[in-house]
């Protein structure tokens, strides 16, 4: 009996390296790289945490407020990571305890190698000083990046990191950074909360950004990315498809798309924006609570490709009570019409075990952007999308 004791002892403790409880709906929240990249500093970070209050945001789901690269100073002389001085004169703790006063989660950046990707200090050899580093801070969010990693292995780093985080005993969620090249969605669950599936993604729709291996993707690019990984997105742990650039300059059709996509793979979603100057365009796209709910749904099984016809893309997600979320996308320069024959429309998604049979079961259809029924699955419905923009609907069952 002793015997046995021990051993689940030591079995769980080899596979619970992370915390766990934390990301049961994908996070949601603010960074700082998308629109400021190294422009930013504590005035900043405070002027957008209250902006996110004051804006509703907060109210919306958007929690964790995250500082990416370039707030680092240099190491102390006994190894501790300290802040720019300039940048952040009050310090990180005097920063995370205002995010924290205004009911929001703070959250930071470290890369595992020697360096970050901007060439600030990395945690490489100095894991456990800084894990203990941010506990103190207060940090409830460490996105942990790859550059500067030279021949590391990368699971063997982060479980370094999330090791190190157990131990400095503060609640943290792991935001695996490395750009989806070691295939993380393999052994990432363990680990972290959210694994990056591609590399960064650039402000535009339809676009590839760059040469050589530091490209950056548009939209669609990511999007057509997260083919086969649905699989390995669970409450806990997600794919992550990189930041939101919505409030960044695309067109609202676009904005549009954009969050009814990332909502669809159930991805994080974090906004990257400057909210102290955002549109209420803007706004009342990452604010949707019908969208949101898409993504935040609590089954968290991420939607997939359900057909490809004409340049329009159906996606289908399965949701909580048998219901279905179902957008259509449209890739096109051009309006598509498209007519969907709900009289007999059927789903098998296999992997979940979830079905669509409008012969034996109807549905109410809602339309979450217009925020209005439609009606049921009894007869064909005919849809006007509009060029790179979507037609996203819940299907709920009827009694
Ligand atoms: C990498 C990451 C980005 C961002 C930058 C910061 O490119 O993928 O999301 O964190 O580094 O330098």
């Amino acid at each position: 009996m002793p015997f046995i004791i021990v051993f689940s002892f030591f079995v769980l403790s080899l596979t619970a390296q992370k915390f766990q409880g934390l990301s049961l709906t994908p996070p949601m929240g603010w960074n700082s790289w998308n629109k400021f990249a190294c422009d930013i500093d504590e005035k900043t970070v405070r002027e957008i945490a209250d902006a996110i209050v004051s804006t509703g945001m907060k109210n919306a789901g958007y929690e964790y407020v995250i500082i990416d690269d370039c707030w680092h100073g240099e190491r102390d002389s006994l190894g501790f990571i300290t802040a720019n001085k300039h940048l952040f004169p009050s310090g990180i703790k005097a920063l995370s305890d205002y995010i924290h006063s205004k009911g929001l989660k703070f959250g930071i950046y470290s890369s595992a190698g020697s360096h970050t990707c901007a060439g600030r200090p990395g945690s490489r050899g100095h894991e456990y000083q800084d894990a203990y580093m941010y506990a103190k801070w207060g940090v409830d969010f460490l996105k942990y990046d790859w550059c500067g990693t030279d021949k590391l292995k990368a699971e063997g780093a982060y479980i370094t990191m999330a090791e190190a985080i157990i131990h400095a005993d503060r609640p943290m969620i792991l935001s695996i950074c490395e750009w989806g090249i070691n295939k993380p969605w393999e052994w990432g669950k363990e680990i972290g909360h959210l694994w990056r599936t591609t590399g960064d993604i650039f402000n535009c729709f339809d676009c590839v950004n760059g040469l050589g291996e530091w490209k950056s993707y548009g939209v669609m690019q990511i999007l057509d990315m997260q083919d086969g990984l649905r699989n390995y997105a669970a409450p806990g742990h997600w794919n992550d498809p990189d930041m939101l650039e919505i409030g960044n300059g695309m067109p609202k059709n676009e904005e549009r798309a954009h969050f009814s996509m990332w909502c669809m793979l159930a991805a994080p979603l974090i906004s990257g924006n400057d909210i102290r100057n955002i549109s209420n365009e803007t706004l009342n796209v990452l604010c949707n609570n019908e969208v949101i709910a898409i993504d935040q749904d609590p089954l968290g099984i991420q939607g997939f490709k359900f057909a490809v016809k004409d340049s329009v893309e159906t996606w289908l997600k399965p949701l909580l009570n048998d219901a279905w979320a179902l957008t259509l996308l449209n890739r096109s320069k051009t309006i598509k019409n498209v007519s969907i024959d709900w009289e007999a429309f059927m789903v098998n998604d296999s992997l979940f075990n979830k079905n669509i049979n409008t012969l034996t079961q109807k549905y109410e259809i809602r339309d979450v952007w217009k925020k209005t029924n439609i009606g049921t699955t009894n007869k064909s419905i005919n849809f006007a999308v509009p060029s790179h923009d979507v037609v996203m609907l819940v299907l709920t069952k009827t009694q």
